[in-house]
């Protein structure tokens, strides 16, 4: 294991000396919410948006924030590389109750784990990947970034094991995103994205597709796609902090299109890439 230095409770650590107790409650019930921020050249991309998701989360499950966002940088920056792009993973939870009890604990101070791992381009990129869809099993608070994932693990799982790269969640008839990831299809020429709701993480590259495809005159809209559709998009992607955009070129073993990366998806592939070093 790679002993990095890690943050935990206001101390910086090696990975392995950084422990929590049993009776935390990220332990016991999953009870926190984490955010995962790229890092490209030590430049936290959409720091704000990801804080202010943060924020967001901590107040759907009734936490109180322990940082405002100046302590979050100053957190967080040491464990930057500005020689490497990195993903920053960023955790809390209820912390630890002096019994297991489902009641919240009163009085007792969250625990704030962080740690960057290099981030390697996605090997999936350029020539897509595989996926399958699903019946979405997963709660009704998709919008809080919880680190309760036992659903999106079964769900990411069970694509694996057909050799699929991402499940494509589908609730009532309309496709929702993928088990880690928001999902992109061009349909009639338009790229189209389910609305945020509820139903899906509002993920951070989402909304930076969207604003990339508008200064970009790429024709978009926020609307739910019915599965049925599916089978007329010229093109599928899903997208995600760790993988940033990428095509789906199988779903259920049928090819999307002619079962190659599409032209929309190559236009904003470079889109992206190029803004991305815009900003650092
Ligand atoms: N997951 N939807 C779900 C369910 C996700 O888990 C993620 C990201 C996204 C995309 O959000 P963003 O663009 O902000 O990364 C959408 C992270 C990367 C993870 O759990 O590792």
């Amino acid at each position: 294991m790679e002993n990095k230095t890690v943050y935990l409770n206001g101390q910086y650590l090696p990975l392995d000396e950084a422990k929590v107790s049993v009776l935390d409650r990220g332990f016991l019930f999953g009870d926190g919410i984490y955010e995962v921020i790229p890092s490209y050249s030590g430049h936290l991309f959409h720091f704000q948006d990801h804080l202010q998701r943060l924020e967001n989360s901590l107040a759907g499950i009734r936490l109180a924030n322990p940082y405002n966002r100046d302590q979050w940088a100053a957190i967080l920056e040491p464990l930057l590389d500005a020689s490497i792009d990195q993903s920053v993973y960023l955790q809390i939870t209820r912390g630890v109750g002096l019994k297991r009890d489902h009641a919240f604990p009163e009085n007792v101070p969250a625990t704030v784990f962080a740690m960057s791992s290099n981030l390697e381009p996605f090997a999936g990129l350029n020539q897509g990947i595989k996926a399958i869809s699903m019946d979405d099993t997963r709660w009704k608070f998709c919008n809080i970034k919880a680190i309760t994932l036992l659903a999106n693990i079964l769900h990411r799982q069970a694509a694996i094991g057909q050799s699929c790269a991402e499940a494509l969640l589908v609730k009532d008839g309309y496709l929702i995103e993928g088990a880690a990831s928001n999902v992109f299809a061009v349909i009639d020429g338009i790229l189209q994205t389910p609305p945020k709701d509820h139903q899906i993480l509002p993920g951070i590259t989402r909304d930076v597709i969207l604003v990339l495809a508008k200064k970009n005159n790429i024709p978009y809209s926020e609307d739910k796609i019915s599965f049925n559709e599916l089978q007329y998009a010229s093109e599928i992607w899903v997208a995600s902090s760790m993988r940033e955009i990428v095509p789906v070129v199988e779903l259920d073993s049928n090819p999307v299109s002619d079962g190659k990366p599409g032209s929309v998806w190559y236009a904003m592939n470079d889109i992206f890439q190029s803004y991305k070093k815009s900003l650092s």
